[in-house]
């Protein structure tokens, strides 16, 4: 790693000092191999992005991609997971689509939408796919289930909400009738899923580990294959120079621990200004049976979150087909809401696609066992809909 990162940081401790490197390794431009710089190379050969930060903006934000606004195929920060309704990865293609290659390794394709005639029950809806193949067809079975990089502030926070929290929070029967049932993504080696749109991950070390092999084409000690997401049958991919030394990972675990350090210390979005009358609608209408404003956190403290951690089946409309974890293709993890005023303020798109344009039609969207909700939200006065509106867009 470069000395001039460390001069510069001017570290008070050897905390901060992690958090400097791992700023720098989260901003840093990768580069193919071989490069003079042996500890910034080995991008690719298949990748989506050049850096972490082409995807989190500002180091560590959301994505700005819209679905209305920005072209899926050329917007960084939105990504197209492939596999099939039990989340097995395409045979050819892997577990992600990478638009770019490097060398002799054609990119593997864009992503592409279009929308359903819209009827007078149900309003158009996204409907995803990938053109452009660059390695031929892929299985009958792989679908394209499509996810914008959501804002990385206070994850830190999230990683520490109990498990015994979480679990608290089930209810897979719905037993108290609420018709919200919710369930802990509860993955195959026995640890709780608590990252990423269906809470396929359960620390943000699997999750940075992940991105690097699917985002960027880097290996690293939890996933240690130099040629990323590459397959059998992408050839190219496998014979392509490598940036790392035999039995070392590209990323060497001094940047990965520093990189951890800085995005568990990402700061947790400032708290909403109180509304009393915006936290009744709130609860009353539903949205915090799923959207729990406050978790508890092991050490003491709480996160203003506005999410369970839960798994929630959220109907047909949201359904794209793709298992993933522990999720089935209907099933998400409750998105966390802090921070959704400074979503909305840089003009994100709402939803894991981002195809609401502001809340009203994120609530729209909303199926399945939020059904109740919607309808509630549905049915309140004019005055009432427009005071929870105004509260959840000050989040
Ligand atoms: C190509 C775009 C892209 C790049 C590059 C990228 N990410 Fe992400 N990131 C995403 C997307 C999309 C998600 C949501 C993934 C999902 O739902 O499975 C995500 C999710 C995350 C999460 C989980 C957030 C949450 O609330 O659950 C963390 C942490 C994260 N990324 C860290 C990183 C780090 C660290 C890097 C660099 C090594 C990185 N990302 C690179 C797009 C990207
Ligand atoms: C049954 C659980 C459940 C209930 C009830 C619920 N939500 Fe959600 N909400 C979710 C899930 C899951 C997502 C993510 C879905 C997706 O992206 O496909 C979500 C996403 C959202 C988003 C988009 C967040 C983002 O970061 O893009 C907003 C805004 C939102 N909900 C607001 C509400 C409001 C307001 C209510 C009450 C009227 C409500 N929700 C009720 C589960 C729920």
């Amino acid at each position: 790693m470069g000395a001039a990162i460390v001069l510069l940081a001017s570290p008070a401790s050897a905390r901060d000092l992690d958090v400097a490197i791992g700023k720098a390794v989260f901003d840093r431009l990768w580069v193919q191999a071989p490069a003079s710089t042996k500890s910034a190379d080995g991008l690719g050969p298949l990748f989506a992005a050049r850096a972490c930060a082409s995807c989190h903006a500002s180091s560590g934000g959301r994505t700005t991609f819209r679905l209305s606004r920005d072209d899926p195929a050329t917007h960084p920060g939105l990504v197209i997971r492939l596999g099939d309704a039990a989340g097995r990865p395409d045979p050819t293609y892997g577990a992600q689509l990478q638009p770019e290659g490097l060398g002799k390794a054609p990119g593997e394709g864009r992503a592409s939408v279009s929308f359903t005639a819209a009827t007078k029950g149900a309003k158009a809806r996204p409907m995803w796919s990938v053109t452009d193949w660059g390695y031929g067809a892929p299985e009958q079975r792989t679908r394209a289930s499509p996810r914008v990089a959501p804002s990385l502030a206070g994850v830190g926070l999230l990683a520490r909400v109990p498990e015994a929290a979480i679990l608290a929070r089930e209810d897979p029967g719905d037993r108290d009738g609420d018709g919200v049932s919710g369930r802990a993504a509860r993955l195959e080696n026995g640890e709780l899923g608590r990252f990423g749109w269906k809470a396929s991950e359960p620390t943000i070390e699997a999750q940075a580990a992940s991105a690097f092999l699917l985002d960027l084409g880097l290996s690293t000690t939890a996933r240690p294959d130099p040629a990323g997401d590459c397959t059998e049958a992408e050839p190219q991919c496998l014979d392509a120079p490598h940036g790392a030394e035999p039995g070392k990972p590209e990323v060497a675990p001094e940047l990965m621990a520093g990189l951890f350090a800085f995005v568990d210390r990402r700061p947790a979005p400032p708290s909403a200004s109180a509304s009393a009358k915006g936290e009744k609608l709130f609860a009353g209408v539903g949205c915090s049976a799923c959207h729990a404003p406050s978790l508890p956190l092991s050490g003491g403290g709480e996160a203003r979150a506005f999410t369970d951690l839960l798994l929630h089946d959220m109907g047909p409309d949201l359904d794209d087909g793709m298992g993933e974890g522990a999720a089935k293709s209907a099933e998400w993890r409750t998105a966390p809401l802090w921070g959704l005023s400074r979503a909305l303020a840089q003009g994100s798109g709402l939803m894991h696609d981002g195809r609401a344009d502001d809340v009203r039609g994120a609530i729209s969207w909303h199926g399945g066992e939020a059904v109740g909700a919607r309808k509630r939200f549905g049915a309140l006065s004019p005055a009432d809909g427009q005071a929870l509106l105004d509260y959840v867009n000050g989040l």
